[in-house]
């Protein structure tokens, strides 16, 4: 009964906090555009040398920052799953890490796999979790701020989902901060925005699975995403096509 009405809660500050955001990213991207705009024209304008010129360029900088930002928060509540094709998760994780190879290279970084056997394929958009995936990666990496530094990833089977299970050994999440992390611009970092585990949630659970995550302070994280094997669904081996 209390997990119900805490449940319900929570589902209606998450649903009154998107409702917030998405009228203030709405209210700012038309003066962002002119902001940046009229900018970049008066840094065209002065000539070099010009002392100003630092100072405009560094307005042009944080204007395209809050842009991108504000194209993220748009993106966010109009996606929907577009592509749902047969594929197979080993294959998306080892593509998404390949990707991260001049990070982990730059950060000594090592990724560790432990994938199943012959994964069953399923239907997925493979472009957004390729997404998903690569937040949880980046965050891992961002994470990892002294040795050992190392990324597990994982994949089973387990109670009719397939589990992928990312986890590092970088400095973990507070205790009191968990509950906020999945929230639209919730950050601990300078130039967030905090949208990364938005999309992460937001795309799986538009596959209809979950994602949860456990965490100690200063020893690590670990994040489980949960995919249905029955829906979206299976394809039978004789569909394979890898
Ligand atoms: N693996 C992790 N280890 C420690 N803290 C994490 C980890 N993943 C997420 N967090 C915490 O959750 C916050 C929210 O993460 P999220 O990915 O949504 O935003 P961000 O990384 O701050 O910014 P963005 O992803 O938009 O660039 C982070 O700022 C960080 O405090
Ligand atoms: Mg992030």
């Amino acid at each position: 009964m209390k997990a119900a009405r805490e449940k319900a809660a929570e589902k209606e500050r998450s649903v009154s906090l998107e409702k917030m955001i998405d009228e203030v990213a709405h209210e700012m991207r038309n003066p962002l555009t002119s902001i940046g705009g009229f900018t970049r024209k008066i840094y065209r304008r002065l000539p070099q040398g010009d002392p100003n010129r630092e100072y405009i360029k560094m307005i042009i900088e944080d204007v395209a920052r809050l842009e991108n930002m504000i194209r993220q928060l748009i993106e966010l509540k109009t996606m929907g799953v577009s592509h749902p094709e047969p594929s197979d998760i080993n294959n998306i994780i080892n593509d998404t890490v390949k990707s991260f190879k001049k990070e982990l290279n730059d950060n000594d970084i090592e990724v560790k796999f432990e994938l199943m056997d012959k994964a069953p394929v399923i239907l997925l958009d493979s472009n957004r979790v390729i997404t998903a995936i690569a937040n949880l990666i980046k965050n891992a990496v961002e994470a990892s701020d002294k040795p050992p530094k190392l990324i597990n990833i994982s994949t089973r089977t387990r109670d009719g989902n397939i589990e992928i299970v990312v986890s590092d050994t970088g400095k973990g999440i507070p205790e009191d901060k968990i509950k906020y992390i999945f929230d639209p611009l919730f950050t601990s970092k300078i130039y967030g925005p905090g949208l990364g585990l938005t999309f992460v949630k937001r795309i799986i659970q538009e596959h209809k699975g979950t994602i949860s995550v456990e965490s100690e302070s200063g020893k690590g994280a670990a994040f489980t995403i949960r995919l249905p094997l029955k829906s979206p669904g299976v394809i039978s081996d004789s569909l394979r096509v890898f």
